[in-house]
């Protein structure tokens, strides 16, 4: 298919208009008013955008401050703050009352709408970006041309300087359930509320429900099987020995602070590693300890009636998944004991967590210019000396820049920071660009023809 080509001359392409990228055009707003507006799109494939849309249940809370929102650590003034948005919704007092620092993820989901709402002259929604071209001159990489599939199916091309990467993670199916892929009654937490929706236990109906995994998802998903659908059993198959409790203590907190982002890029790769494993267990694999509190004690009120609703399945390890007009059989093996065993569930949640490889496939046609994806501290991915355009990642930095890269922790200041460098490279660009590629600018910015 040859796409459409939009003749915009833009300066950077957002891909992805999750919180990442929505700080990012806050931290572009504000350098405006210093250095002139760059011109700037954002797309992200959601026709209508929601905050982990599916997974926003009921009792789900933000696991971090509302002060570490969109722009607060930076601009504390800012009208985007989530104190600014409380007041304009006529809810601040009553938010104070709460007296919580940690609102649902349903009300920051509204804040993150609400941000975006602003900026929708520089966004395009329902688009779903395929992947980044280069743009030839001379040998060179003078510019790129993000391709992107629109609501119609039209492949749609758009060219820019530099683009940011944050298209966030990707649902991790676990070997065992890949070829259950297009089975309505298996599915990853990321699509939990819409595939629980066509579930016969909305109507009231009995179901054995399997739970994959011992993370925050993986409790979310049982306290709400437990709460709205009494006639379903569930059972928790993890690896591990039990839940365990996110570390959120002051000092290991420490690590999310901005400052910690320089100390660990300034480290050798081994001595990175090393400290993104001892600090693992603030973020993955991990519950919040309330959560932990509260399932125990509905396992324990199970043990005082004497009526098992629910199993805990630990140390087992899922060997294979089989599918039937009875259900879905799941053989796991005790990694303590060795047993095997078989049992039938109505429908399995993944709660597998995610993995970070999207930036790969979107930017395979570039990648023979780019260094492995490795990043300067700017987030700018190294590049040869062809390369002329520039590309920025945001929440596949992790390796390189600590933990908080996957998370809201330090978004107000990554954003400015990426910010920063967009203008520094744009005015180089503007003061070195080729004289071959001049003309062609004057011509709406095509460096050149689609096709
Ligand atoms: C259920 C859940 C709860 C979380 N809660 C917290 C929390 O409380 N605190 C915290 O700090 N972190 C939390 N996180 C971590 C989370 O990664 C960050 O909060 C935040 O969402 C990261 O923002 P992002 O913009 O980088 O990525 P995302 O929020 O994932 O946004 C990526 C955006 O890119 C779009 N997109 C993806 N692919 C394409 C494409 N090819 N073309 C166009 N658009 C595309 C998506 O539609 C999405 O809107 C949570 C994660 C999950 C899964
Ligand atoms: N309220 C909220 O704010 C909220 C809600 C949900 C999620 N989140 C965030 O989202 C991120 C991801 O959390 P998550 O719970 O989705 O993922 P996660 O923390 O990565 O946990 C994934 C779980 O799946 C298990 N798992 C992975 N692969 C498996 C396999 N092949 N077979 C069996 N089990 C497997 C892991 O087991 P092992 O431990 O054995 O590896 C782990 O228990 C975190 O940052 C979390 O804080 C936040």
């Amino acid at each position: 298919m040859t796409p459409m080509h939009t003749p915009t001359d833009l300066d950077v392409i957002g891909i992805g208009f999750g919180p990442s990228n929505i700080a990012l055009a806050i931290a572009l707003e504000e350098l405006s008013g210093e250095h002139g507006a760059l011109r700037s799109l954002f797309i992200d494939r959601q026709a209508d955008y929601r905050w982990h849309g599916n997974t926003l249940v009921a009792q789900s809370e933000l696991q971090i401050s509302f002060l570490k929102d969109l722009v607060s650590l930076r601009n504390p003034t800012s009208p985007y703050s989530f104190v600014n948005y409380l007041h304009q919704h006529g809810r601040l007092v009553d938010f104070i009352n709460l007296g919580t620092f940690y609102p649902c993820r349903m009300e920051f989901n509204d804040y993150l709408r609400w941000v975006a709402g602003h900026f929708t002259e520089q966004a395009s929604y329902g688009e779903h970006v395929l992947r980044v071209e280069p743009q030839l001159a001379g040998g060179n990489v003078e510019g790129l041309k993000v391709i992107s599939r629109d609501a119609n199916g039209r492949e749609v091309a758009r060219s820019t300087r530099s683009v940011v990467v944050s298209v966030g993670g990707t649902p991790r199916i676990p070997a065992p359930f890949a070829h259950l892929k297009g089975d309505a009654r298996v599915f990853h937490h990321a699509q939990y509320l819409e595939r629980m929706a066509t579930q016969p236990c909305v109507n009231g109906a009995p179901m054995r429900i399997a739970i994959i995994g011992g993370g925050q998802s993986a409790a979310e998903a049982f306290i709400d099987l437990n709460d709205s659908y009494p006639g379903v059993k569930v059972d928790m198959i993890l690896r591990g020995s039990s839940l365990k409790p996110a570390d959120d203590s002051p000092f290991v907190n420490e690590v999310f602070s901005p400052e910690f982002t320089d100390l660990v890029f300034r480290q050798p790769i081994a001595d990175r590693e090393r400290i993104i494993n001892e600090y693992h267990n603030t973020n993955y694999s991990v519950v919040d300890l309330d959560l932990i509190e509260r399932i125990y004690g509905i396992f324990y009120r199970q043990k005082v009636s004497g009526l098992q609703r629910h199993a805990f399945r630990c140390l087992r390890k899922v060997e294979k998944s089989e599918a039937s007009d009875a259900g879905i059989a799941i053989t796991l093996r005790n990694s303590a004991s060795g047993e095997v065993e078989t049992h039938v569930y109505d429908a399995v949640v993944l709660a597998t967590g995610y993995e970070r490889q999207m930036h790969r496939e979107l930017l395979a046609p570039v990648a023979e210019y780019l260094d492995e994806f490795e990043v300067g501290r700017d987030y700018r991915v190294q590049a040869d000396e062809r390369f002329k355009a520039a590309v920025y990642m945001q929440g596949f930095c992790q390796a390189s820049h600590g933990l908080s890269d996957t998370l809201l922790s330090v978004l107000p200041v990554r954003a400015e920071e990426i910010a920063e460098s967009l203008y520094q490279y744009a005015g180089k660009r503007r003061n070195a660009l080729p004289r071959a590629v001049r003309p062609l600018q004057a011509l709406g910015g095509l460096l050149e023809s689609v096709g």
